[in-house]
């Protein structure tokens, strides 16, 4: 069976070597911790389980580390990202311009006039951006590769916010409202070559994501229909996005990727074939489950009915699960000072409160665990994406170290944030 979490053993003997090797000094109150062997994994995975031609743009919005940018990029994978700023780390981090797919609904004149020189993937996310692309490339010589995002309107997944394939998403010409125009764009611009749907992060189910891509397979057999009369040539680009949702809880059954990418060969099989390019944007399925975090419990506050842990991450590591606590929950474990795991029969209610100045702060409630004391560590399992890159500025708190490793070897991948730093953002 195809692993879908670290294991706590696995964690456990990471955490003591890292803490027998001094990897956690005094003042590294909050450490982020990436397994490269599982991250690998992913990658050789998605490499074994989709054609061999497939581009695997990993969502660099998931975790835009330079070190696992790097890494992910030796194995093969591309990046798919979501701004200027993201296209131009992407370049140089090594990705050449064949590997980067750029999707963002607001791309300004500079940034598409960029995008096109630099020759990356582009995919258009409204008809006002498809007339900006056109004007641009009357005189810029482009390699680019143009593809249009469609709002497939599958309806939304469990959770709200990050779906954006219901009847009203800000993303892509959405296919029942605008099925004229999107024919009419197709069969003017020769250059369009490729679709792109993305149905929702997390909280999609696999026959969600499957329904989104067979909107867009019978409308590019349709539109292929059209463009072999009038002779153009037809739409080869087949972007499914990514979306497939991860188990970040023990009762969460995985999604197998394998089954997903078989599905779509049963499916939709020329997808598979050499008609089409295929491209996928996973960022959540490649990256949650390689990485953990660790805090120093800092101090416990008893009261009658509910214990606190005061502990060095809240929102501003886990946004979403202190905005929006119902849709994303972590498993945790609880270590004591030298690194022994602690269990037992005698499970408490706690919270785990950040040190954050506003009452929301807090990682979550009520989460039954062995008795935790001043100087614990507390173990947030499942923080490999969508943690450090949505991190918030509030209160001024230092970026944690992050520590990568395979096996017992280890490297710091980002040092903590030095004062100087975190000074120098305020200006
Ligand atoms: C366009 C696009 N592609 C890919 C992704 C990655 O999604 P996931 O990390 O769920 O695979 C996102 C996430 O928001 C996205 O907006």
């Amino acid at each position: 069976m195809y692993p879908s979490n670290l294991t706590i053993e696995s964690i456990g003997k990471a955490f003591r070597l890292a803490l027998a090797n001094g990897f956690i000094r005094e003042e590294d109150t909050l450490v982020m911790f990436h397994d490269l062997s599982f991250l690998q994994e992913r990658i050789h995975h998605l490499n074994s389980v989709f054609p061999a031609s497939t581009l695997h743009a990993v969502a660099m919005k998931a975790n835009p580390l330079i070190r696992i940018l790097e890494f992910i990029h030796q194995l093969g994978a591309g990046a798919e990202v979501a701004s200027l700023a993201e296209l131009k780390i992407a370049l140089k981090t090594g990705y050449t311009a064949e590997k980067i797919i750029y999707d963002s609904p607001v791309k300004t004149w500079l940034d598409l006039e960029f995008a096109l020189t630099a020759g990356v993937h582009i995919n258009i996310d409204s008809l006002a951006e498809l007339e900006r692309v056109a004007t641009l490339k009357q005189t810029i010589d482009s390699g680019s590769t143009i593809g249009i995002r469609i709002n497939p309107q599958v309806g939304v997944g469990t959770i709200l916010e990050s779906s954006v394939a219901g009847e009203y998403s800000k993303f892509g010409i959405p296919i029942k409202t605008g099925r004229k125009e999107l024919v009419d764009a197709f069969l003017i611009y020769p250059w369009i070559t490729g679709v792109h749907l993305h149905v929702g992060s997390q909280g999609c189910s696999k026959e969600l994501l499957l329904s989104g891509i067979g909107i867009l397979y019978d409308f590019v057999n349709e539109i292929n229909e059209k463009r072999k009369t009038t002779g153009l040539q037809p739409i080869s680009i087949f972007d499914i996005g990514g979306g497939l949702p991860v188990s970040y809880k023990g009762d969460q059954i995985p999604v197998s990727m394998e089954d997903y990418a078989r599905a779509i060969a049963v499916k939709y099989p020329s997808l598979f074939t050499s008609h089409f390019s295929l491209l996928t944007e996973f960022g959540r399925w490649v990256h949650v489950n390689a990485g953990w975090t660790v805090s120093r419990v800092e101090y416990v506050k008893r009261d009658s009915g509910i214990n606190t842990a005061m502990i060095h991450a809240g929102a501003d590591l886990f946004l979403r699960e202190c905005l929006n606590p119902k849709s994303w929950q972590h498993e945790y474990s609880v270590f004591d000072k030298t690194g022994n795991l602690k269990s037992g029969k005698d499970m408490n209610p706690y919270n785990l409160a950040g040190p954050l100045c506003f009452s929301g702060d807090i990682l979550a409630r009520n989460v039954a665990l062995p008795m935790i004391e001043e100087g614990d560590y507390l173990v947030i399992h499942d923080t490999g994406g969508y943690t450090l890159s949505m991190w918030s500025r509030y209160n001024s708190r230092q970026t944690p170290r992050i520590i990568g490793y395979t096996g017992e070897v280890f490297e710091i991948l980002k040092e903590r944030e030095s004062f100087k730093e975190l000074e120098g953002f305020w200006g």
